[in-house]
């Protein structure tokens, strides 16, 4: 079967709908992270915990992909609240001023994953443009391994850009921490 970015179905989703997505977004996370599932901190469990936690957050949303109803790929994140503690983990100086948040600057994205199958046929840019058009915030930013190729070289390609790098949690990896400008007046 051909598989095209055009046939990709997109729904928006609030955390009210998790419960009933649970066991097919779990399903394409093992896909998608199939290479890091043995590391406890990408661990089945420990992702649906912070999924949770990320869901009660305000603005948060979930775009699911659907081909032939069958869930391929999604995005998800929240609004960082006002003092919120993303950025307490950077660890290169930058201007104060970029790490303000008050409650409507910023958009997280979380994550976004796709099956290994259905991966180079734009799903991700598909799932990123719809969660990205949805949105009310002036910015957004992400954590990217910096050796995770394909996702680094797709943010660069979608206009986001590097302020330094971050550790969010002791027993986490060390990210790149990336925004991209979403052209939106404050
Ligand atoms: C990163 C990921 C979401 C990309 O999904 P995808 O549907 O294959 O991405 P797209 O087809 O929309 O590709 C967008 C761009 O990403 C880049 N890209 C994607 N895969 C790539 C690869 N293997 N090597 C180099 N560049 C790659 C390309 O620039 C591509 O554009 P192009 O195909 O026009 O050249 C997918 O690889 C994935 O699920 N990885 C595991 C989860 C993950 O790491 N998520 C990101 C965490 S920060």
């Amino acid at each position: 079967m051909t598989i095209t970015a055009t046939d990709l179905v997109t729904g928006h989703h609030n955390a009210a709908d998790l419960p009933e997505l649970r066991e097919e977004l779990l399903d394409v996370y093992r896909d998608a992270y199939a290479d890091k599932i043995t590391n406890p901190f990408f661990a089945e469990d420990r992702y649906w915990q912070r999924l949770e936690v990320y869901a009660v957050r305000d603005g948060f949303q979930l775009v699911t992909g659907r081909l032939h109803d069958r869930l391929v790929g999604y995005a998800l994140g929240y609004t960082l609240p006002a003092g919120s503690a993303w950025w307490r983990g950077l660890l290169n100086e930058v201007d104060a001023g970029l790490l303000v948040e008050d409650g409507t600057r910023t958009f997280a994205l979380n994550y976004i994953m796709v099956r290994q199958a259905t991966r180079r046929h734009g799903m991700a840019k598909a799932l990123h443009d719809a969660l990205m058009a949805s949105r009310t915030e002036s910015r957004a930013t992400l954590l990217v391994q910096p050796e995770n190729v394909p996702a680094s070289a797709a943010y660069a390609n979608w206009g986001w850009y590097r302020i330094g790098q971050l550790k969010p949690f002791d027993d986490a990896p060390t990210y790149d921490a990336l925004i991209l400008d979403l052209g939106r007046k404050r």
